[in-house]
Order: structure tokens, then sequence, then C-alpha cells
């Protein structure tokens, strides 16, 4: 089976979060199954775009509305990747430094999408699937249905991933134009609440619909940023399929940007070289527990009532924990959790920004990984966390809900209820109390380690979805 996946992310190449890692790692489980599956997304002006070879595919323009782009699309020639990589250039609109974030983020996304499929539909052949990724790509199920230009792709399968229903990418119908033509009598396809709406779009064209755990799948119905009744109303073409993660980029056995590597034989002398090694340069005492948290500085992941609780917790504890905190995001957060430095120095650190590397070292050095998300449709961090010896310490909701579970019903985890201060800080204490267990703390490492959360599942899974 040939399948084409359309993502704005994909690791290595562009990651803001698990979006690029699932796009950097299904399409390559996938080839391991005996399938041919294909990753094109936009060219960035990436660190990756400077440091390998490609080889123009495709050399032509995009037209939005009056204005034309050029285009280029480039392979990437090694498949260093474990698949083709396929990276659509347009002249003044993809070629920037970051994702997402600038004000003409809408034509952006339009102009790849129609430079990509344009490529697609000049082909030979006719993939078997095509795969979308959220909103950036939304667009696709839509065009490929229903514009006239892409009339021999209509019979193509197309399934929309939602990696998450909060981001819709909606815009105003000013910009209708900017789409290939099409009869306009379809125009509702594309339309939730007086906007054209990539991604409630997707939801209604798409051959079929997944989420990336079971559990969000039913949360979605209640709590979807305004799509509750569209996607109630598509449920019979949905399923939740829960995200895996890529076993060669997250093996603490191999992975190179650890101080130590170790196995689950040798948790506790790997797990101490790598906190030993991240408590000397966030001067912190590698004898206490080492809380962290490692993500995007927003309300979705309850990161606005992290300065709260970490006060309580550091204030309470009376300078026995410890807290690294690595993240990035509303400003407001990042310097409330800058402040708690000057009270709690020697027990607290953070490491504002983007940093994969750090990111690996605090899975492998921290005791416990905080999530107290108020949505998370999958969460990839608890995953890696798992598998590096580190007890998470979730909310009980969407992918959480289905990966970790309470050490009191005979699991490996520490679970709460609530997005709250109350609720997070009771959770800090029963994991203070777990700490002092050293026998059972290395049991769970142990067993948890051993999970499998590998792609090899779920990328079974999506090709059983395509084929239905
Ligand atoms: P989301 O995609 O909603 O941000 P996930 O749990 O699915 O949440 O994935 C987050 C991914 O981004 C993980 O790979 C995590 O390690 C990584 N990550 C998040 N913030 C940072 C950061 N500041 N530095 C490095 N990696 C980060
Ligand atoms: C989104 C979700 C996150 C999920 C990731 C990968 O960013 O917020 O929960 O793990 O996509 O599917």
């Amino acid at each position: 089976m040939e399948i084409i996946h359309l993502s704005a992310e994909c690791y290595p190449v562009a990651k803001v979060g698990g979006l690029g890692d699932v796009v950097g790692a299904l399409p390559k489980y996938q080839n391991k199954l005996g399938h041919i599956a294909k990753v094109v997304m936009p060219a960035y002006r990436s660190k990756f775009m400077q440091e390998n070879e490609f080889e123009v595919v495709y050399d032509s323009w995009v037209a939005l509305g009056a204005q034309n782009y050029p285009v280029r699309i480039f392979r990437e020639k090694t498949n260093k990747l474990g698949f083709d990589l396929f990276l659509v250039h347009i002249d003044g609109l993809t070629d920037r430094e970051k994702v997402y974030g600038y004000h003409d983020d809408t034509e952006r996304f339009i102009a790849y999408q129609i430079a990509a499929l344009d490529w697609i539909n000049q082909w030979e052949h006719k993939p078997d699937v095509i795969h979308t990724h959220d909103h950036h790509t939304g667009l696709i199920p839509f065009m490929t249905g229903n514009c006239e230009r892409y009339k021999r792709l209509s019979n193509v399968p197309t399934v929309l991933t939602i990696h998450n229903a909060q981001y819709q990418g909606q815009f105003g119908w000013d910009k209708l134009h900017y789409l290939p033509a099409f009869d306009l009598w379809k125009s509702g396809l594309l339309e939730w609440k007086n906007s054209i709406n990539p991604l409630a779009s997707a939801i209604k064209c798409a051959w079929r619909v997944s989420t990336v755990s079971p559990s969000y799948l039913e949360e979605i119905s209640y709590h979807a940023n305004g799509l509750e009744s569209l996607l109630a109303s598509e449920r019979g073409k949905s399923a939740g399929i829960l995200n895996g993660i890529d076993n060669d980029v997250w093996n603490p056995e191999k992975d190179p940007m650890l101080q130590k590597n170790f196995a689950f034989r040798t948790v506790d002398s790997g797990k101490k070289a790598n906190k030993a090694a991240l408590c000397a340069v966030f001067n912190l005492d590698p004898a206490k527990p080492l809380f962290t948290f490692i993500g995007r500085l927003v309300g979705e992941k309850g990161a606005d009532l992290l300065p709260d609780i970490f006060h309580n917790a550091l204030a309470h504890s009376h300078g026995n924990i410890n807290i690294l905190v690595l993240g990035s995001g509303d400003p407001v957060i990042e310097s409330r959790l800058e402040q708690l430095k000057h009270w709690f120095g020697g027990n607290y650190n953070t490491y504002i920004g983007y940093n994969e590397q750090l990111s690996h070292q605090i899975y492998a050095g921290a005791d416990f990984l905080l999530m107290p998300s108020r949505v998370e449709p999958c969460g990839l961090n608890q995953m890696y966390a798992l598998r590096y010896g580190t007890i998470p310490i979730v909310r009980r909701i969407g992918g959480l809900k289905d990966t970790v579970v309470d050490i009191g019903d005979g699991g490996f985890g520490i679970c709460h209820d609530q997005t709250s201060v109350w609720d997070v800080g009771n959770a800090i204490g029963r994991a203070y109390g777990l700490f002092q267990d050293k026998k059972q703390v290395k049991e769970i490492r142990k067993y948890m380690m051993q999970l499998d959360h590998s792609w090899d599942r779920a990328a079974q899974q999506y090709i059983d979805l395509y084929q239905m």
C-alpha cells in the first residue's frame, strides 16, 4: 500500500511538539510492515535543510488568488529517516525559521496543500491513501473530493488524524478565492460557525477520522473547542488509535544524548549517573527526589498552575525535593516560573526554551514527570518517561488515562482527577512518600521500562483503518 502523509511537522526535520514525533516515526514503522509510506511537508529554513542533500522532483508555481509563487519540491536523497521525505519549498511562504506563528500562516499552509496536491495529481500512478494530520492539511480531503482540478484523485481515500482539536485553523470567507475552483454549492463542506474551518472540513470530508487515543475520541464529543456536535455526527467513521513511540530514537540503552546509557537491569546506576550530571548543571541535590515538567507552557497543559503548585510544594517540603522545568510558551508563565528561582535556588531551576537534547537527559535523570494537562489527546512525554524509568504523575485524561495506571490500582504511576493546585500537590505528596521506599521505586522502574509502547501495534492499526 502506498501512503502519503501530509503534515506541518516531522522529526527531525521540524518539530514543535508531538505531531513532529508521530509523523517522524509512523511512516518508518509502516514501511517496516512492507508498505510504502512517504512524507510530504513544507520546506522551512531549518538546519535539516542545510545539512542534507536533496534532488528537485518538481519545479512549478502555485497561485493564491492573483499572486503566483514559485514552487520546488525536494526529495531527501539518502532515505535516512526510513521513508521518502519530500519538502515543498514555496518562495516567500514556507522558507521561514519557525513552523508556525506568522501573520500569513493561513496563506502559507493553503499554498503548501495546493502545491502538494498539484504535484501528486500529475504522477503517473495514484497513491492508495492520503493521510492528513491536523488542520494545517485539513483542506486536502475537501480539495481532492470536490475541486475540478483534482478530479483524478477523487477516488483516493483520505484519512484525517486529529492530534489536537483545540487548534482548527479558521479563516474568513474573503480567502475562499485561494482555493482551486469547485462547485460553490459545496461551500458548506468548508464551513463551521461562519468561517472556513480546515479541521471541521476535514472531519466532514475525510473518508476516515482518527484521534490519537481512544479516550480522546470519547472526550471530544463533549469537549472539542466548538466541534463537539460535528464530531458526534461523524462518529461512525471515527476511530481512536493510541500513538506509539519511536523505540530507535527513545532508547535509554543507545540514546547518544545521555550521560550514561542504561537498561532496565541497570536502571539504578544508570539513572543515578544521569541525575548526578543533570543536578550538577542545574545546581540541584541528587539525593533528593527530582520532579520535572517538560512541555509547552500553555493552559492546555495546566502550565498556568505550575508556579503555584511548585511554590506550595517547595515551601511545604522544607527543602526536601528538587524541581526542574524545561519549556516555553506563555510569557507570563515563563516569567513566573523564572521568578521562583530567586526564592528556591538550590531546589528549583528552569530552562526556558526548546532543547531536544536536554529533554532526553531529563527523562533519563528525573524521578517523576508531571503532566497536569487539562487536554491531552495522547501525550508522548509520559511514554518517554516510562521508557526512561521516570514515574509519571498525570491527570486522568485523554491518552494519559490510556497509558498510565495508578500504583494504587496495581500500576506504575500516580494519577489525579483534576487540573488543580490541590490535586497536583497531593500527587506530589504521594510521590514523595513513594520515593522513600527505594525497593518499590526500583521495581516500578523496571516494570515500566519493559512496557511496550512502540509503534509496531499502532502502525498496523492504521493499515487496518486504511483497508476499511
Ligand atoms: P504536545 O504535542 O501537545 O506538545 P506531546 O506530549 O505529544 O505534547 O509531545 C511533546 C513533545 O515535545 C515531546 O517529544 C517532548 O519531549 C517535546 N518537548 C516539548 N517541549 C519541549 C522543550 N521545551 N524542549 C524539548 N522538547 C520539548
Ligand atoms: C498533539 C497533542 C498531544 C499528542 C500529539 C501527538 O500535540 O496535544 O497530546 O501526543 O499531538 O499526537
